[in-house]
């Protein structure tokens, strides 16, 4: 159904002369209820209609009264305050919330495809907390791209290739330890990579031996492969563990070595558009005039990059894959090199270059700490995972100690206080995590979310129980007036569409957890403020409605953030 935006912009754009999507874009909430639910400005319009903007106001208000759709206008300087019908606006939302996705989306981009490149560890290292952003950022921003209407295919570039393969097959060949590295396969290979750096530094030969090791690997070499397919064999199994319990997937697993061969047609065609310089032996773009360093292509070693490789693998999404927006989650240190990729792109004509986006976000401090991925100082998401799983199972153990199902409540307690720390903060900021902070019932946290949902279904459960029934859209117009904690919780469900595409647009699932987060806040408001099962049948069936619209629309939004939604805990 139509919003009241929708609504007054359909009755107001042609008077003032803009589109229906500029008046909508022009409308706001006012600060204080006494203002009315929604404030047309109209200072903008002054100069295009040539008259005062109280006298537009004016002008506007007696259209909006002529259409009968409102409750009351008023005009006060140059705002028109518009109070809606509240009942109304009540009635459309329980009729549009019978599917939680419509509330959210208008299905904007069918038609496209969107490419997201997310979490992308690298084999051989650790998954450590710092991975954890793109891994939740992204499958959040997957998630919402495709409620929008877009194909999108999640794609893993495993960082599977590039010259530390021959240190990790020197470190193993000398110092590892089989039965080790098959029981912690990316603890252990990252201690020996450590340890490599370590003791190069008094044999500066191990370096040589490296690189001798990964030319073997680059020729197909029978051990180097052998050893460097198992570390990636033991590597991925460690992180589909994580990704399981994190609830992530992907469309693909592509990683860096899949452009292996597909690099020879990226370095044939930049040469043929007089594209490649030479520079110190090595082969380059120049991108002086873009203010920008060169982008190598071609070390003077012949060696291709990680820039060749993320050449090929954008051509191979365009192509292949038939994407037409390649989006990177990756933090933002490379930010110069995704500027360069897009510029290389669009120097080799791929239009559908501009397309691209590179959604950075900031660090993950531990405590207030930056982690230092040098010297092993590291901490492993799947140990941050498990205490905090264990850590929620303690709080239920004392909360709710009889609960059936406490070990799958307390993962998804626990998993969900760790990824909505991470998805709650505006992307681009630092992001700090404390187990005390993340796991607070009564914070901006989680299983604070996830406390409300637990007791909207609980208040369900009952109401069933009893036999009590959810009013209709129809009989909610009829409804005796809403009280103010009811209007407050309808006035946000029915701005779920707005934070919805706010956060698609700016790719940024913190909008969309702000929403929820503010919408249980009101529905605690509601739960206190107004007697539910106990109130009079009519308002009653008002208020079981509310309380199903609630409850699905934080499951919802937990969903598109990536959290499950425990019906008891
Ligand atoms: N493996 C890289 C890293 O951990 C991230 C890869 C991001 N994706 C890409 N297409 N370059 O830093």
């Amino acid at each position: 159904m139509k919003s009241q935006k929708e609504i007054i912009a359909d009755a107001l754009y042609e008077y003032l002369g803009v589109s229906q999507d500029e008046v909508t874009a022009t409308l706001e909430y006012p600060p204080q209820p006494e203002l009315g639910d929604l404030a047309l400005p109209c200072f903008r319009f002054a100069k295009t209609l040539r008259t005062s903007p109280q006298s537009i106001a004016a002008e506007a208000a007696d259209r909006l009264q002529q259409s009968g759709q409102f409750e009351a206008v008023e005009v006060a300087g140059g705002f028109v305050n518009v109070h809606v019908r509240r009942n109304k606006v009540t009635s459309s939302l329980l009729s549009d919330a019978a599917v939680p996705e419509h509330l959210f989306s208008k299905q904007r981009h069918s038609g496209h495809t969107a490419a997201v490149d997310y979490s992308s560890p690298n084999i051989a290292k650790p998954f450590g907390v710092g991975h954890l952003r793109s891994t939740m950022i992204g499958q959040a921003i997957v998630r919402m791209l495709r409620a929008d209407g877009f194909t999108v295919e999640g794609i893993n570039h495993l960082g599977d290739w590039g010259t530390q393969f021959g240190k990790n097959i020197v470190a193993f060949r000398r110092w590892g330890d089989e039965n080790a590295v098959r029981k912690t396969p990316v603890k252990e290979l990252y201690q020996l990579y450590v340890r490599f750096h370590e003791e190069a530094k008094q044999h500066p030969e191990l370096d040589e031996e490296a690189r001798l090791w990964f030319k073997k690997l680059e020729e197909g070499d029978e051990e180097a492969t052998g050893l460097w397919n198992w570390f990636i064999e033991e590597s991925l199994k460690s992180f589909r563990q994580t990704y399981r319990l994190l609830g992530v997937d992907f469309d693909h697993f592509l990683g860096e070595s899949f452009y292996n061969d597909k690099m020879d047609a990226v370095v044939e065609e930049l040469r043929e558009q007089h594209l490649l310089v030479e520079s110190d032996g090595a082969e380059v773009v120049d991108l002086s005039q873009y203010n920008m360093p060169p982008c190598i292509i071609r070390k003077s070693d012949g060696a291709t990059i990680y820039a060749t490789r993320d050449l090929a693998a954008a051509l191979y999404r365009h192509d292949v894959l038939g994407a037409d927006h390649l989006i990177y989650v990756v933090g933002s240190e490379q930010k110069l090199h995704f500027a360069q990729i897009f510029k290389v792109l669009e120097l080799m004509g791929r239009e559908w270059a501009s397309n691209s986006q590179h959604v950075s976000f900031g660090m993950m401090k531990y405590n207030g700490e930056k982690m230092s991925t040098r010297r092993g100082k590291i901490i492993y998401l799947e140990d941050v995972l498990q205490r905090s799983i264990s850590e929620a199972l303690k709080i239920i153990e004392e909360k709710n100690p009889s609960l059936e199902n406490k070990e799958q409540v307390a993962e998804d307690v626990g998993v969900g206080a760790v990824i909505f720390n991470d998805l709650k903060t505006y992307r681009i900021h630092d992001a700090d995590f404390r187990y005390e902070d993340v796991l607070n019932f009564d914070g901006e946290t989680g299983p604070y979310v996830q406390y409300t949902h637990a007791r909207a279904c609980s208040v369900l459960r009952k109401a069933e129980a009893a036999g009590y029934t959810s009013a209709t859209a129809a009989a909610a117009e009829g409804a005796a007036p809403l009280i103010d904690s009811e209007w407050a919780l309808v006035h946000h469900l029915s701005q779920a569409n707005e934070f919805f595409e706010r956060a698609v647009d700016g790719m940024d699932p913190s909008i969309m957890a702000r929403f929820v987060l503010d919408l249980c806040h009101r529905f605690n408001r509601f739960y206190h403020d107004a007697p539910i099962l106990t109130a009079q049948p009519e308002i009653r069936a008002v208020r079981i409605a509310l309380t199903e619209t609630s409850q699905r629309v934080i499951e919802y939004a937990l969903y598109l953030l990536g959290l499950k939604s425990p019906r008891q805990m």
